[in-house]
């Protein structure tokens, strides 16, 4: 484990009481990095949130059993079946066994076809649901912004921790642990840009709809927000990240990266770029 001040990939750090980010990130030339995170809520039941992506399991399962002995885990809170949140579900079950999954009917299905999920350790948590834990009781709410249509967001009102999910995503220059090291300008633009890049559907919203929708998750007053894809938000940085949220239907699309971009990008490479190999980490 680790602390802000020695804030490492792979080592997770305190947040909240008793409450851990697992922090990874993605390269993503020329935006930087993206976060990859994922949480721990070491309580009376421990609960993961989130199990982490494929690229990196045998580092972040060791992450993860740092924070919690994985016998003692008792909950697994899939938020959804993407493979950066549900990639090592599986070895994450075969290695605690006294833990149930929290999921959805809809997510069981999506990741059917690349494995079958034990139904006898299933628990079906959908939006509005609230699971006790023993010390505390945690709330599922689906988040204003997702790319899946599974998502649940959780709130922990034992220690007013939000996990966002895919809202709030971001690119960041380098990863850090607190998203208040961003320049006010980066973190606009990166909320911008995380934003439309999860959910370009943003701009087919109606906005005033959508305000009231960002009210009921606001209402909540987390005062700690992680989510996988961004440093952990707090203090002024929350209201200001809603306010850039409710803004995204009113923005134009974010413009994609295009084949001329990837011709100038292999230019500049110089055929330095490697072929592609697969990863030897995914076993
Ligand atoms: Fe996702
Ligand atoms: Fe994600």
């Amino acid at each position: 484990m680790t602390t802000t001040e020695t804030f490492n990939l792979l080592e997770p750090y305190e947040v909240a009481e008793e409450t851990f980010v697992i922090p990874w990130a993605l390269e993503a030339p020329p935006v930087g990095h993206f976060p990859m995170n994922s949480m721990v809520i070491r309580g009376a039941e421990p609960v993961l949130v989130d199990t982490g992506a494929p690229a990196v399991r045998p580092q972040w399962l060791e992450a993860a059993w740092s924070v919690v002995d994985p016998l003692d885990v008792r909950w697994v809170f899939l938020t959804h079946d993407d493979r950066d949140h549900a990639g090592n579900l599986l070895p994450v079950l075969a290695a605690c066994p006294n833990a149930t999954l929290l999921t959805t009917w809809f997510s069981i299905g999506r990741m059917a076809d690349e494995w079958e999920t034990p139904l006898n350790r299933c628990r079906f948590v959908n939006e509005g649901d609230t699971v006790d834990v023993g010390d505390r009781t945690l709330v599922a709410m689906r988040p204003p912004l997702f790319d899946n249509p599974t998502t649940r967001g959780l709130f922990d009102s034992k220690t007013n921790v939000l996990w966002s999910v895919d809202t709030f995503a971001t690119n960041v220059p380098t990863p850090m642990p607190d998203i208040a090291e961003l320049s006010a300008d980066e973190f606009r633009d990166g909320q911008f840009f995380g934003g439309r890049l999860v959910s370009p559907w943003a701009a087919w919203l109606d906005s005033q709809k959508f305000q009231a929708v960002v009210d009921d998750i606001q209402r909540l007053d987390a005062d700690v927000i992680a989510g996988c894809h961004s440093p952990v938000l707090r203090g002024p940085r929350i209201a200001e990240a809603f306010d850039l949220l409710r803004q995204l239907p009113d923005i134009p699309p974010w413009r994609e990266f295009t084949q001329a971009d990837l011709d100038a990008w292999m230019a500049a490479a110089e055929g330095s770029v490697p072929p592609e190999q697969p990863r030897p980490s995914d076993t």
